[in-house]
């Protein structure tokens, strides 16, 4: 085990959103450590080629750890060791990836269907396998991130969390909520503090969940005395919560991004993503993404729709360069 701190405030991994373009942004809006879109074990192993896209750390992309599905302990290590070398096909690593994050959560149909993400939870034994796997073929520190239980009968998230860390686990995140409650209703944050409570002090324990600004970031790191938070649906329109949070923290001020730093972020994601993937899936993929920035800004519905019509790079920063926001 090696002695990597997990720092404060992390980039949670949303499935198409948090692409190395994105995270770029995070990293400049002051988030400390992102973890990549998760990306399919299997996959990796059998070399399929729009997988190894999903791994691409450019420069300045870090620290980013790489997330992975999968329910097979040899093909979860087998898909870790090719990420610590970097030998999978089409790998374009820059940067270096930082830890191998597993997702223990995802409520997916498809993916708990086959036994993957937050299904795993059923299991804690099987977590626990998977991670020990994992760490005996690499020298990345390995990660899990879990939910609080599949369902309210069995909120087994201190279970997991213990069986987890007798594998070798470095850092736990949990998302407080149950499979059963996808992402609504409101968080549970006593279950992460129990999990805080009985995982060695050295592990580092992330809360996720809920967190939209300062004010609800101090509250979860008080109420369950986490070493960390983990940011996903707030972050998609606001890359700059990260330096609002650290404010709040620090007790310092903090300036919200005008109108027209929303525009030009949005015009710079999807310029990003243009430049990553071409323009005509870069645009398609892009423009919902985009759309975060602006919301509630006036007349946001309206460029939306334009937004939504367009497919060239110059017709869609034309749209949001020449919106007349008076109007
Ligand atoms: C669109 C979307 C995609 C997600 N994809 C992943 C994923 O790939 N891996 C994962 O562990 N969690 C995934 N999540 C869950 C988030 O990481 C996070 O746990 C959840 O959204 C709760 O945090 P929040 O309230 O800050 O959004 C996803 C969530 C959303 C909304």
């Amino acid at each position: 085990m090696n002695n990597t701190r997990i720092p404060l405030l992390l980039l949670s991994p949303m499935a198409g959103f948090t692409d190395a373009s994105f995270r770029l942004m995070c990293l400049k809006g002051g988030a400390d450590y992102c973890i990549s879109e998760m990306i399919s074990a299997k996959a990796l192993v059998y070399k399929d080629k729009k997988t190894a896209d999903l791994a691409f750390l450019p420069v300045g992309d870090k620290p980013t750890a790489i997330q992975l599905f999968g329910h097979e302990p040899d093909t979860m290590a087998a898909a870790a060791e090719m990420i610590e070398r970097g030998s999978f096909l089409g790998c374009r690593y820059e940067e270096r990836p930082v830890a191998i994050d597993i997702n223990m959560g995802c409520p997916v149909k498809k993916i708990s269907l086959s036994g993957d993400g937050s299904a795993l939870m059923k299991d804690p034994e099987l977590c626990k396998r998977i991670v020990f796997a994992m760490k005996s073929r690499v020298d990345l520190p390995v990660t899990v991130k879990i939910r609080a239980g599949w369902d309210k009968k069995s909120k087994n998230a201190v279970e997991v969390a213990l069986a987890c860390v007798e594998g070798g686990a470095d850092g736990i995140a949990v998302h407080a909520r149950t499979r059963e409650e996808l992402y609504n209703p409101g968080i549970d944050m006593d279950i992460i503090a129990r999990v805080r409570d009985a995982v060695p002090s050295h592990i580092p324990v992330i809360g996720n969940g809920d967190i939209k600004d300062g004010e609800s970031a101090e509250r979860m790191l008080k109420e369950t005395g986490c070493d960390g938070i983990m940011i996903g649906r707030e972050a998609l329109g606001n890359p700059w919560i990260f330096k609002e949070i650290k404010a709040t923290l620090c007790k310092e001020s903090y300036t919200s991004p005008t109108p027209e730093e929303r525009i030009a972020a949005a015009i710079s994601l999807v310029s990003a993503v243009v430049a990553m993937k071409g323009e005509d899936k870069g645009i398609r993929e892009a423009r919902g993404r985009s759309a975060h920035f602006i919301r509630g800004l006036r007349g946001s519905a309206e460029i939306r729709a334009k937004l939504n019509s367009t497919t060239s790079l110059d017709e869609f920063k034309a749209i949001l360069t020449n919106w007349d926001r008076n109007e």
